[in-house]
């Protein structure tokens, strides 16, 4: 399948390298934003609301003002007043907000959650700067705030903007009500997930350092263009004013996706103080002002004929917000595309709560909606006395059912029987409790797994030194995820050039415009763009060799020649060529640059695009304490052309313990008077750790795909969180007869 312009490959792209930057980041060469080092640096420390709603009547900074070592203290008494936000105010709720989020900034009294940002304290030294802080002083007019979810859900109502400006609130196929008349089995049901919050390795910092009217912000972000975007916006400054960094990130899974308010109030103390400012949040403030995944509250209802064929299926999810902005958890995506039934509706609904706004998290909507989906299908197949992958067969999607389109390309069948054979679901006996080893009951539970394809236009250089080597550029980001090792494999096979000689540069707003990586696009987007880059580059190098009296390749045909080890050859002819080093001194010694600003095309409006997989799980249940040990997770995944299956499988192994973490663990626990943040820790706040975690097994089912992108490539970084919570919910059904529905499956619930 290679056409004249494409590169032979030499093998780089579809190899399990080791990271390319893995030699830094275990000898600690690797600087997170935190550790970079920067003169005459001041600490900043964040005062956080002790009440969850009401207005700060008192902030007496005065003893901490006095405290040796402090510089200055920061409180909506002297803050800086934003223009920006100002105006924004004044105008009311017309166009968005120059900060992108309703951030804290000082700007008012108001108290919307516990735990807000009120105030800032710099000092000489990070010690100083944490006294200081508990010395602050406020009393507050405290008005009743809204905690519980289960109380305040009278309050819902539905959801009107487009989900990710994109998708529509609310969906409806055919007639639903026909559909459940007609069905010979009915299934009504409500599933909830409780809070969760973002705990990556590294905590969210930022350093700020202004230069004259220049900012530099060094940032553990996963968006650098779009933190430089909304600090220019909320400064009222120019873009070009802003430069914003992050080359090693320790975990973001879309945390990290916005510019939340202590960024900002870095880069104000900064310009306030005139020194740098550092700012780290502590382990126990990254529960509340840097958002997490809200409670959902799912209404699923089923409509099936006696052989499985699903006649009617809505799917209704509420989930919480904060009283200051609507972010909703697109629980219901999914379930528009997965199954093939004729009667639809899914709708999202939004409960106002007291709490930090929520964000995005690994897999947002999907990860809690599949639970409520992947859950139902399974009571639905022991209603139906039908094995749950024959359920799901009977229903599959030949095209998208929601809007017809066909399929990019979709392997789930494949998924499906690969998965099974891998795991031994042959093995599993239906009934509940029939399987057991030793006095312990034993489940085996499955549910399907997909993820969106998404793209977003990004640009890259691609740079061919005279000394053989080549510099790839763009401002994209390396979450942890491997994305330095995958695009210097796609440039190594389209320039020829050997992976140690190609170095790539990410995470600064200085190189080509990229998007956040999030939404498990960095692949098909920046991907795609240092591939066209490098090809541009390639075609260049070929075209001075050809045009070249001097070179043995002058007059051969462009396609005929290959570039491999640095060396350019006439295919067929491996003793007639040149190193690239020998064409370009010959040359003037000048650089070869290649540039591509790469954009999804009318693929997306002909072909609807999805990564799918199936994920299964066999656990452990003491029917006596109730505990849950997971043994196996086995997935299969068809997620287009795999870059690299060392990454690729870490990625996934990543995905489905963070899915582990959801089905028996994660639970942002508030207090329901208070609404303070009663486990914001990770003593308290459990996630798995090694000792938690089974054998992982990931296998890829060998796709094509034409159409999705230019590298065939599909994005990986959410699908493997996917379906894990349904899949262990249902393995711990198989065991032991109970069904739980309510997240985290912990014991207290199994007894
Ligand atoms: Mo992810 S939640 O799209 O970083």
């Amino acid at each position: 399948m290679t056409s004249p312009n494409e590169p032979r490959t030499t093998g780089a792209v579809g190899a399990p390298i080791n990271r390319v930057d893995g030699r830094l980041k275990v000898t600690g060469a690797a600087r997170y934003s935190a550790e970079i080092p920067v003169d005459d640096l001041a600490y900043g420390v964040i005062v956080q609301s002790t009440i969850a709603r009401g207005t700060i009547d008192r902030i007496d900074a005065g003893e901490a003002e006095q405290l040796p070592g402090v510089i200055a203290v920061m409180t909506p008494r002297n803050a800086p007043k934003l223009e920006s936000l100002q105006k924004f105010e004044r105008e009311g709720s017309k166009g968005s907000r120059p900060t992108g989020r309703a951030l804290s900034l000082l700007q008012n009294d108001s108290v919307h959650y516990n735990g807000q940002p009120i105030a800032l304290v710099i000092a000489e030294s990070i010690e100083v700067a944490m006294h200081a802080a508990s010395l602050v002083r406020t009393t507050y007019r405290v008005d009743q705030p809204t905690i519980d979810m289960a109380t305040a859900l009278p309050s819902a109502y539905p959801s009107t903007e487009k989900i990710y400006g994109r998708e529509p609130p609310a969906t409806q196929r055919g007639d639903l009500q026909a559909g459940l008349a007609a069905a010979d089995v009915r299934l009504d049901v409500v599933y909830t997930t409780p809070m969760e919050t973002h705990n990556p390795m590294e905590m969210h910092a930022t350093i700020a350092a202004w230069d004259g009217d220049k900012l530099t912000l060094w940032d553990a972000t996963q968006n650098v263009h779009g933190v430089r975007g909304t600090i220019a916006k909320t400064l009222s400054i120019p873009p070009e004013q802003v430069r914003v960094i992050s080359h090693f990130i320790g975990g973001a899974f879309g945390g990290k996706g916005s510019a939340w308010s202590h960024v900002v109030l870095a880069a104000l103390a900064a310009r306030e103080v005139r020194r740098p400012v550092k700012l780290v949040l502590t382990r126990r403030q990254m529960f509340g002002p840097v958002g997490g995944r809200p409670h959902t509250v799912q209404h699923v209802t089923l409509g099936a004929a006696r052989d499985g064929t699903l006649t009617a299926l809505r799917h209704d999810s509420t989930s919480s917000t904060s009283t200051i902005e609507e972010w909703v958890e697109a629980a219901t995506l999914a379930t528009r595309i997965l199954y093939d039934c004729p009667n639809e509706e899914t709708s999202h609904r939004l409960v106002r709560l007291n709490v930090g706004t929520p964000t995005f998290m690994r897999a947002p909507g999907e990860a809690s909606g599949m639970f409520a989906l992947e859950s139902a299908l399974d009571e639905l197949s022991y209603e139906l006395r039908m094995d749950p992958i024959a359920l799901r067969l009977k229903n599959y999607a030949e095209a998208d059912p929601e809007s017809g389109k066909p399929w990019s390309s979709k392997s789930l069948r494949q998924c499906y029987a690969l998965g099974a054979e891998r795991f031994g679901w042959a093995r599993r006996t239906a009934e509940p409790r029939s399987m057991r080893d030793g006095d312990q009951l034993v489940g085996l539970g499955m549910a399907t797994a997909t993820y969106p394809v998404r793209r977003m236009p990004a640009s890259a250089d691609a740079c061919i030194y005279p000394d053989g080597r080549a510099v790839i550029k763009a401002g994209s980001h390396d979450l942890g995820t491997g994305t330095y090792t995958i695009l210097t494999q796609l440039a190594a096979d389209a320039l020829g050039i050997p992976l140690g000689c190609i170095r790539v540069e990410l995470g600064d707003t200085d190189l080509p415009q990229n998007p956040i990586s999030a939404g498990s696009m960095t692949v098909a987007s920046t991907g795609s763009a240092v591939h066209l880059a490098a090809m541009a580059a390639r075609e260049k190098l070929i075209q001075l060799a050809v045009t070249d009296p001097r070179s043995p390749l002058h007059v051969a045909q462009h396609g005929a020649v290959e570039i491999a080890g640095g060396r350019l050859t006439l295919h067929g002819d491996v003793d007639r060529g040149e190193s690239i080093e020998e064409l370009l001194a010959r040359n003037g010694g000048q650089p070869i640059e290649g540039r591509a600003d790469a954009k999804p095309g009318d693929e997306t409006q002909v072909y609807s695009m999805h990564a799918f997989g199936s994920i299964f799980a066999e656990l452990r249940v003491d029917p006596d304490l109730g505990t849950v040990r997971v043994g196996r997770l086995v997935g299969a995944y068809a997620a287009g052309r795999i870059l690299n299956p060392k990454t690729a499988r870490s990625q996934l192994m990543g995905g489905i313990t963070f899915g582990m973490g959801m089905a028996l663990m994660e639970h942002t626990i508030t207090d329901l008077r208070s609404g303070r943040y009663v486990n914001a820790d990770i003593a308290e706040y459990h996630i798995p750790v090694h000792a938690d975690v089974p054998g992982i097994e990931v296998f890829f089912v060998d796709e094509h795909d034409e159409h999705v992108d230019p590298i065939g490539a599909k994005g990986l970084g959410e699908i493997g969180m996917t379906g894990v919570a349904a899949a262990i919910a249902n393995a711990v059904f198989h065991a032991t007869g109970v069904r739980v529905r309510d997240l985290p499956i912990t014991l207290d619930k199994l007894l």
